[in-house]
């Protein structure tokens, strides 16, 4: 839905998905989040941009990175910010998406960020209540922000995208992580390689765009960057995998497999990383090779870009 009172001109009201934005609401993004970079490394990292504004952090599955990134950043830019703990509301006691998302709509927010186990949840959401909706993360369908953070990560290093080679490794089936950055790389011109067993690979994903590989060496041959996901058991109905030492042989990152990559390849991840299954524990920690806390790092400048854009 179009919305032109935006002082910062993006096509949508809300941030649902990476395929809902033009590739100038993505730039747009992108380039306010660089200019925040800057500001989280200072001494005082306060604005007052959203002063008076309420956002409220409503997270349906467990987080980490993404649901500390979205407080401080809302707290970074001057907003009122309330982090909803769901072990301890009525959705315990068997409340809906929907009465939940009333009840708060009633409390007049600016802002909701929404991350739950059901893919479309945030579409459903953005439908009930008055205000914006960002996306983070629902079910196995997107996770926006992971994305543009992952864009600004490589750009930040490779100072571009376009015709880069990136290979994105694992649980591609479960991995809502995957399918936003599958829509935005592509969009920014680069080539990807998807890689992962046949059994985690989507059904659809020949109409994705991308080339599948079940061999990992074939796979990030000459890739700029090689993007690995967490096996995501809790999406997983029945047994996909014979055991995590079989999985760690053909689809873990190990130092032999990524000689195959460029000599300058950048090894991603959106964490959290089970280690010495889907990643060699010093391949995550290379200084020189591993991007994964620049990834945390700028995830923060990439929270206070949607927020500003999508609050104002
Ligand atoms: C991802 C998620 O929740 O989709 N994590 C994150 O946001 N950093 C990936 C994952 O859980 O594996």
């Amino acid at each position: 839905m179009a919305n032109v009172n935006k002082a910062i001109k993006i096509s949508q009201k809300h941030l649902l998905g990476i395929q809902d934005l033009s590739i100038s609401d993505v730039n747009i993004i992108l380039s306010e989040a660089k200019q925040f970079i800057g500001l989280n490394k200072s001494k005082n990292k306060k604005l007052d941009i959203l002063r008076g504004k309420t956002q409220i952090n409503l997270f349906f599955e467990p987080s980490t990175r993404t649901l500390s990134s979205f407080e401080l950043a809302g707290k970074r830019l001057g907003a009122d910010v309330m982090s909803m703990n769901l072990n301890n509301s009525a959705i315990k006691k068997g409340e809906t998406l929907i009465d939940t998302a009333m009840t708060l709509n009633a409390m007049h927010p600016d802002i909701i960020v929404v991350r739950h186990q059901d893919s479309g949840a945030s579409n459903l959401l953005s439908q009930k209540v008055n205000c914006s909706v960002l996306n983070a993360g629902d079910g196995r369908r997107e996770h926006p922000t992971q994305a543009l953070l992952d864009a600004l990560t490589i750009i930040d290093r490779k100072k571009k995208i376009e015709g880069l080679k990136i290979a994105i490794c694992g649980d591609i089936v479960h991995s809502r992580v995957a399918r936003s950055n599958i829509y935005l790389l592509n969009m920014l011109g680069a080539e990807v390689n998807i890689i992962g067993p046949s059994n985690l690979m989507p059904k659809d994903i020949d109409k994705l765009g991308v080339k599948t590989f079940s061999d990992m060496k074939k796979g990030i041959k000459d890739c700029d960057i090689v993007m690995m996901l967490r096996l995501q058991n809790e999406r997983m109905t029945s047994s996909f995998l014979s055991s995590n030492r079989e999985y760690y042989e053909y689809y873990g990152l190990t130092p032999d497999k990524l000689e195959f990559a460029k000599e300058d390849a950048l090894i991603m991840h959106p964490g959290p990383m089970n280690r010495g299954i889907e990643i060699d524990t010093k391949l995550a920690d290379d200084i020189n090779k591993s991007v994964i806390k620049e990834q945390v790092e700028l995830g923060v400048a990439v929270r206070m870009a949607c927020l500003k854009i999508f609050c104002e």
